[in-house]
């Protein structure tokens, strides 16, 4: 099982690597209210919440998972609609989006499937539109070769999913070659995805003893939390949560 999903079984529900504090600068750089926003992998649907809380004009969401489709769409009773398609191929009409955020999707994608998925934004988007992201990076900009392919190996390994996490730069890169003009402010978090105090401050209290308690009584799960958290610890000085807002020109 990805451990994205082997999270949320253990009751997670903030699965990107930035938490809610910078899910929440990236939507304020947004700018929601009164603007029709898609959002590609919604998950669980903490942020559509969010999302929904700051008064758009609409809302969609994209997700591959059929459970994450139905248990989002529940949450969301009627306020939104998530639909399951692949975030390379929504079927949304051209420039129907004024805002397209994603989080945590890209990272897992080939460098190729990546450019796709960022085209496809473009084209949804209209003229001056926002397409936001929060991802896994790595840092600094000129990380060598070896320790990128040894963390992909480390990450692939642990995360069980061929996780490709790039530079600032890197990301910064394909959003020009998908279309858009990147604004300089990229925002940095660190990566504390499984640290006790990020926990707490993304699933509040009762969540985080929900969590603690699920750990406790399932050892197979706890011992690959484990191990992703070492994972973490260990590249932790090369691992970082980007954001960036790209702008798809007039
Ligand atoms: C790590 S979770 C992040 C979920 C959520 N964005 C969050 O930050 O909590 C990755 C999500 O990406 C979705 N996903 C993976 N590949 C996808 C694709 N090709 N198109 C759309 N969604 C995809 C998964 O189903 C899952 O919901």
């Amino acid at each position: 099982m990805a451990g994205h999903w082997l999270l949320a079984r253990l009751g997670k529900r903030v699965l990107r690597p930035g938490g809610r504090e910078l899910t929440e600068r990236m939507l304020d750089a947004a700018m929601i209210t009164d603007s029709d926003i898609v959002e590609l992998a919604p998950g669980l649907g903490r942020t559509a919440q969010e999302i929904i809380r700051r008064g758009p004009r609409s809302y969609r969401g994209i997700d591959t998972d059929p459970a994450a489709v139905e248990h989002t769409n529940r949450r969301l009773g009627g306020a939104g609609t998530v639909t399951q398609a692949d975030a390379a191929n929504t079927g949304l009409p051209d420039a129907s989006a004024d805002i397209v955020f994603g989080e945590a999707m890209l990272t897992m994608q080939s460098d190729r499937a990546k450019l796709e998925m960022m085209t496809e934004a473009f084209r949804i988007l209209k003229p001056g539109g926002r397409y936001v992201i929060h991802e896994l990076g790595l840092t600094p900009d000129g990380l060598d070769d070896a320790t990128k392919q040894e963390i992909q190996r480390a990450l692939a390994k642990s995360i069980k999913v061929n996780a490709r996490p790039l530079t600032s730069e890197e990301w910064r890169a394909l959003l020009t070659r998908a279309g858009f003009t990147v604004r300089e402010d990229t925002r940095f978090a660190p990566m504390r995805l499984l640290q006790p105090r990020r926990i707490i401050a993304d699933e509040g209290i009762s969540g985080a003893l929900r969590f603690a308690r699920n750990l406790m009584s399932m050892p197979e799960e706890r011992s690959r939390v484990l191990g992703m958290r070492r994972t973490f610890h260990e590249h932790q000085k090369a691992l970082t949560a980007v954001g960036i807002v790209a702008e798809k020109p007039r």
